[in-house]
Order: structure tokens, then C-alpha cells, then sequence
């Protein structure tokens, strides 16, 4: 059902109460998702973005009760993943000739998606469109927040910026605002997306929110593709988190993640978490189990960590394969700025720890020591040097410079 955000601007996309995984299997959805869609009914009629394509038909019929989609005028493609564009072939069947505006990169995706030539209108940062009543709206291309393809799509007079992913979460709302749902699983999401999808291209998020803040355009309110819109006093509050986040962002918090076979290198975990803890009361300590707990929630910790302690038993010469699987995230994820070393335990020659430390170095952690390893199962002597292990860890991390938060993670098994 159309829900009105501004004046002729209405909300008229879907909410996914369902989704619990998205990209696939890569990326867990706890509360769902919204794939938000916006008509603008001025003088011209004008559609951004759509829908997954499972609720084409839903998405056709609601929007048919609000606008009659022949008299659509121009549809604004600000990203072509399937998640905005699934109705969109469909959509074009009714309208064929209804100019499509995107970027040079956004015809290329939806071509490569859909086989289709439809009457693209390929823009760049500054073209606008005049929608009449003394309204335009003006494009942003935004490569890499987070596709090669993505744009934003500012409205004047209403001073609405339609943000595509950025600033949105992985949270179905039928509420609209930010201000009107549970902050708590608000700031859980938006962080959480930010560092499972936004966060590799940081560099480009830092230097796009000085090129929109150069732009001078008042915002009043920001629609992203995904979850709940910004509006009011919380629009600075957004652009404020993302300009935190795109430079190397760490929290006083320390992660410790494992595997663990018989669970010695557990102990080890938690013996090592007990030493931090000794050394520096104030920071916080997460001790993770790659293997249980869901690793887009993992990440997100890592994120807003200082410091990273990954601990592996060493299994047919290597790390066990959570372990690795979590590096791999992370060389993906490109957290910046943070400091990190290996533990494990070992029955033969202990490979692990060695071929974690590597790893972490190339994937781009400052690697501080060669962290410890312990054969066999921890003894009382093994258990005390895991505390005093996790004591010099702290102390050589405790000076990093962090932001004060006290929202939580949870990581869920
Ligand atoms: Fe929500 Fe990149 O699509």
C-alpha cells in the first residue's frame, strides 16, 4: 500500500517481513528487509527504482491502484541489482518507450541483466530532470556504493535525497521512519550493513559525502532502497555515522574469534579474553565461535573492533575451515586500521598459528606479535600464560586511538 513521504513523493515498494538471508546465502536478514520504491507525481510522473522480482506481481497490482502506469513519464534506475530491478522488466513490458535514467554503468548492468534495449537515459552527476511544479530532480553518480553502477537521485524543492543502499538496513518496516521504529534494532542493522556491504569501499563513501556536503543541497530527509528513511534531526545523525565509519572506525573493543576441534584452543579463547579484561577493565571483549555464530554478525563486531584475535587448532597442516572462510570475509570486507595476532592449540608440528598470522597480515591487519600456541589440551601452566598472553595483548592495543560507543552487538550463535 502507497504510504505518502512528502507532499507528492509516495512510498511504494514492499516490505519482506520473511527475508532471513540475502545475496544468496551470504548475508543474514533478522528482521527482514524493505526494497523500497518512491513515485513522484508532479507534473511529470516519475518512478525510482522497483522490486525483487518474487513480488513483481504484487508490486504491479499496488502500484496500478496508485498511478496509472501509462501515464508514468520516467522511470530513475539508481542501481541494478536484482533486489531494485526484479519488477522491472516486467514494469517496461507496459511502458516500452518510458525513458529509463541511470548511469553509463547502470545501462551496462541492466543490459547484462535483463537483454533488453530499452530507451536508457544515461546521466552523470549534475543532469537533471525537470519533473515541473519548480521541481528537478538532479543525479549523483555514487560508484561504489556500493556497484560500479550506483547514483543518487536528489530531489529540489522537496529536498528529498533518494540514497540507494547507502543508508539503508536489512529491516522490514511498514513505519517509514527511522524515528518511528525500535532504535535499538535500528542502530544494530545500519551498522550491520554498513559493515558487511558499504564498508570495502570506504575511501569512495568518505570521499562521495564531501563531494554531496560541496554540493551544499539542504536534505531534509534521506530514502534509501532498503529499511527505514532518514528525516528531521536524524539526517546529520546518518551522514555523521557514515563519515565515522569510512576511516579506519574502532570501537574500544577487542574480538576474539575460534574453531576449536576438542576445544582447547575454546579454552584458549577465553583464557586469553580473561587476560585482556585483567589488563584494561574498560574495553570490551567478544570471544566468538566462527563455527556457531552467524558470521555477518562476526563482522560486524570485527568492525567496530581495535583489535582482532583469531585461534585455530592446527588440522592437516592448516587453520580449520570457519577460520579460513572468516579471513577470506575479511580480506573481502577490508576492515582498516586494526591490530591482530593468532592462537592456537597443536598435537604435531602446529602449522596454524603461523599461516593465520600471514594471512592476517596480508589481508591487511597490523599483525603485533606471533600471538600463542600451546601443545596439547591447556594445562594450568598453559592456562595462565593464555592470561598473561591476553594481558601484553591488551596493553599493546590500549593506546589506539577509539570512538566512545555504547550501543551493542549481539552475535548470535
Ligand atoms: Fe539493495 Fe545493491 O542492492
Amino acid at each position: 500500500m502507497a504510504r505518502t513521504i512528502k507532499n507528492n513523493v509516495q512510498w511504494v515498494g514492499k516490505v519482506d517481513w520473511e527475508l532471513r538471508m540475502f545475496h544468496g546465502d551470504e548475508l543474514s536478514t533478522h528482521y527482514g528487509t524493505n526494497y523500497n520504491a518512491y513515485l513522484i507525481k508532479e507534473e511529470k510522473t516519475v518512478l525510482i527504482d522497483t522490486v525483487w522480482s518474487p513480488f513483481t506481481e504484487e508490486f504491479l497490482r499496488e502500484l496500478a491502484q496508485t498511478v496509472d502506469i501509462k501515464k508514468i513519464d520516467a522511470v530513475v534506475i539508481n542501481h541494478g541489482e536484482i533486489d531494485h530491478t526484479g519488477a522491472l522488466k516486467d514494469l517496461m513490458a507496459l511502458i516500452p518507450h518510458v525513458p529509463i535514467y541511470c548511469t553509463h554503468n547502470g545501462v551496462k548492468s541492466l543490459k547484462g541483466h535483463f537483454h533488453q534495449d530499452w530507451n536508457f537515459k544515461p546521466v552523470r552527476t549534475g543532469d537533471t530532470l525537470d519533473i515541473g511544479n519548480g521541481k528537478k530532480l538532479m543525479f549523483i553518480e555514487a560508484a561504489m556504493l556500493h556497484w560500479p553502477d550506483t547514483m543518487f537521485t536528489y530531489m529540489t524543492g522537496d529536498n528529498i535525497l533518494f540514497s540507494t543502499d547507502a543508508f539503508g538496513q536489512h529491516m522490514a518496516t511498514d513505519l517509514i521512519w527511522a524515528d518511528l521504529v525500535d532504535p535499538w534494532i535500528l542502530w544494530e542493522e545500519d551498522m550491520k550493513y554498513y559493515a558487511n556491504i558499504i564498508a570495502p569501499w570506504g575511501k569512495s563513501v568518505d570521499a562521495k559525502l564531501k563531494e554531496i556536503k560541496a554540493l551544499n543541497l539542504p536534505i531534509e530527509m534521506i530514502c534509501p532502497s532498503h529499511g527505514a528513511c532518514w528525516r528531521g534531526a536524524d539526517v546529520p545523525k546518518a551522514i555523521e555515522r557514515y563519515t565515522a565509519w569510512a576511516t579506519n572506525y574502532k570501537e574500544n573493543r577487542i574480538s576474539v574469534v575460534y574453531d576449536t576441534i576438542w576445544g582447547g584452543t575454546r579454552t584458549m579463547a577465553e583464557e586469553i579474553a580473561k587476560g585482556i579484561r585483567l589488563a584494561d577493565p574498560q574495553v570490551i571483549v567478544n570471544v566468538m565461535n566462527l563455527a556457531k555464530s552467524d558470521k555477518n554478525d562476526v563482522a560486524t563486531e570485527v568492525f567496530r573492533s581495535k583489535a582482532l584475535l583469531v585461534g585455530s587448532p592446527s588440522h592437516n597442516k592448516c587453520a580449520l575451515s570457519s577460520v579460513g572462510a572468516f579471513l577470506e570475509e575479511m580480506r573481502g570486507l577490508a576492515f582498516k586500521g586494526k591490530k591482530a595476532a593468532a592462537f592456537g592449540c597443536y598435537g604435531w608440528s602446529g602449522e596454524a598459528q603461523k599461516r593465520l598470522n600471514d594471512t592476517l597480515k596480508d589481508i591487511g591487519f597490523e599483525v603485533v606479535d606471533e600471538g600463542i600456541k600451546n601443545l596439547w589440551e591447556p594445562d594450568g601452566a598453559a592456562i595462565a600464560a593464555c592470561i598473561q598472553y591476553g594481558q601484553e595483548f591488551a596493553g599493546k592495543v590500549a593506546h589506539d586511538p577509539v570512538v566512545q560507543q555504547k550501543t551493542i552487538c549481539r552475535c548470535r550463535a
